[in-house]
């Protein structure tokens, strides 16, 4: 299963967005390591949100709050103002919450493991895997909508959502490397935003293409499954 990920690698490192939260491949290589501060913001911002909403906030609060600490010590009416406009209010003050336990419990310093992680008020079971892995290049498996999409195309999951989300997470877990995991996840999302797109998915320029169960039968389009309502 890791040749899935080596092919995704490989299409990663010359494909990657440059978001403002990320280090590129080769700087990454070159030994940078993502501030977990960033990436964690950053994976808060983008739940229902898309990238391009997100950029503008997210240099608004690193330039307002450069560190977790700092945030930790906001008012909550300064951060819910700063929030304005990106809707789910409830994801910042979940933010504002973690933020005082790991400046009051861990002095600061972001916790690396995904279970001390999740252990954290605030922080649920995707951005716990998802700053494990993109932060601490620990192998957390990460699945959000994007990557839902990639892996039931992928392997033609007949069953349909959210039934599915079990066997996409066994499928998930299969693919996912010891080497590079941050990369690999960063990758498949990348991928369903960018080419394994819930409409018109580029499949022709897919790196996966010749892997890919749905696209075999020419009919990538009808997964994920859809239970009738
Ligand atoms: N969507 C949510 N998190 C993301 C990430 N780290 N990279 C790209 N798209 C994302």
């Amino acid at each position: 299963m890791t040749d899935l990920s080596a092919l995704l690698i490989a299409w990663y490192d010359r494909h990657h967005r440059d978001l403002p939260w990320r280090v590129s491949p080769a700087a990454h290589a070159a030994g940078q390591r993502p501030d977990p501060y960033r990436v964690w913001l950053s994976e808060v911002m983008l739940q229902q949100t898309t990238v391009a909403a997100v950029t503008g906030y997210f240099h608004r609060f690193t330039a307002r709050w450069p560190d977790v600490t700092a945030l930790a010590e906001a008012e909550d009416a300064e951060v819910m103002a700063e929030w304005a406009g990106l809707g789910y209010y409830a994801r910042a003050r979940n933010l504002l919450r973690c933020a005082r336990a790991i400046s009051a419990e861990h002095g600061g310093v972001f916790p690396q493991t995904e279970a001390e992680l999740r252990a954290l008020p605030g922080i649920g079971p995707y951005t716990a895997a998802a700053v494990a892995a993109i932060a601490f290049d620990q192998p957390a498996v990460v699945v959000d909508g994007n990557v839902e999409r990639v892996i039931s195309r992928l392997f033609r999951i007949e069953t349909p959502l959210p039934r599915a989300k079990p066997e996409i997470g066994r499928r998930a877990a299969g693919m996912t490397p010891s080497m590079r995991p941050g990369d690999h996840a960063q990758a498949m999302m990348d991928l369903g935003a960018t080419i394994c797109t819930p409409r018109n998915p580029a499949c022709a320029i897919c790196p996966l293409r010749e892997a890919c169960a749905a696209q075999a039968v020419g009919d990538a389009t009808s997964f994920p499954r859809k239970a009738p309502r």
